[in-house]
């Protein structure tokens, strides 16, 4: 098994590597690139290897969309996929019902709650209790919990499973519009082709369940100043979902809470794998 794949991978390299190498050749004659020139370039990879960034680079130039559009390209009927990004952490805590993602911290006067439910279900319908969601994102203010000093780690990160019935509900914040990080030599190429570094507002979901293909996704919201100019092109209007504002009182009594929250509706719908489809 082992040695078909690396066949089938052999092949897929010997076919795509001659065609990746005379597109560079092509533009390094059509420019003239200069020795210096290219050293630099050679350089500022080295960097990005370095720094870990390549995952960063080939977000803002756009590039893992693309590469994540050809992979679902002809899906229908399911909830569109969308590119991880660099900022997820393995083995996020395990959240039990009622499900929060975060813990209070300071920043957390600065926000909204907001809770995200819906349903996960198959493309016939079929509810799939067995699922897992993995949620992670950026608070009200201050990003990501990696960055953010203030919030204890894993913050705003979080697995849990769904009902029988393939319903959930998770309390969050609603995240504010950040920036991706600057202070390395993705940074430096986003300052020189003048891109700014700005994403909208969003919250990143993982999807499994038995017998379905995992989904990897992200929900964004309206009016986001930035929803039209994503730093790496992400938006999908098909993930762009409602913030409902609740203020009524006995719900935020029931819910024990004493200012106004918002609700955000996202059901799911996942592929069945190759082999459940057969069976
Ligand atoms: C993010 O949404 O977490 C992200 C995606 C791409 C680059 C940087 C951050
Ligand atoms: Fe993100």
């Amino acid at each position: 098994m082992a040695d078909t794949v690396r066949e089938v991978e052999s092949e897929r390299l010997a076919r795509i590597l001659p065609d990746a190498l005379r597109a560079i050749h092509e533009v390094i004659e059509k420019h003239e690139v200069t020795e210096e020139e290219w050293m630099a370039v050679l350089g500022f990879l080295t960097e990005v290897g370095k720094q870990d960034e390549f995952v960063l680079l080939s977000d803002v130039t756009k590039t893992s969309v693309l590469v994540d559009d050809i992979s679902h390209r002809g899906e229908s009927g399911v909830t569109p996929s969308d590119v991880e990004g660099p900022l997820y952490r393995e083995d996020p805590p395990w959240r039990e019902k009622p499900v929060k993602i975060y813990e209070e911290y300071e920043g957390a006067q600065n926000g909204d709650v907001l809770f995200v439910r819906g349903r996960v279900a198959s493309t016939d319908g079929a509810p799939l209790g067995g699922a897992v969601l993995d949620i992670w994102q950026t608070g009200p203010d201050g990003g990501y919990d990696i960055w953010d000093e203030r919030q204890p780690d894993y913050n705003f990160r979080g697995r849990f499973g769904v009902d029988e019935d393939g319903g959930y509900e998770f309390q969050t914040m609603v995240p504010k519009p950040y920036t991706i990080p600057t202070d390395g030599p993705v940074g430096r190429l986003l300052d020189a082709t003048e891109q700014h570094p700005w994403r909208p507002a969003h919250i990143h979901f993982k999807v499994e369940a038995n017998g379905h293909q995992p989904l990897v996704t992200q929900v964004f919201f309206p009016d986001d100043p930035y929803l039209e100019n994503d730093t790496i092109g992400a938006v999908k209007s098909a993930l762009v979902r409602p913030l409902i504002r609740q203020d009524d009182e006995d719900e935020l009594a029931r819910r024990g809470l004493d200012a106004p929250f918002y609700t955000c509706e996202f059901d799911i719908t996942l592929k069945p794998a190759m082999s459940a489809a057969r069976a």
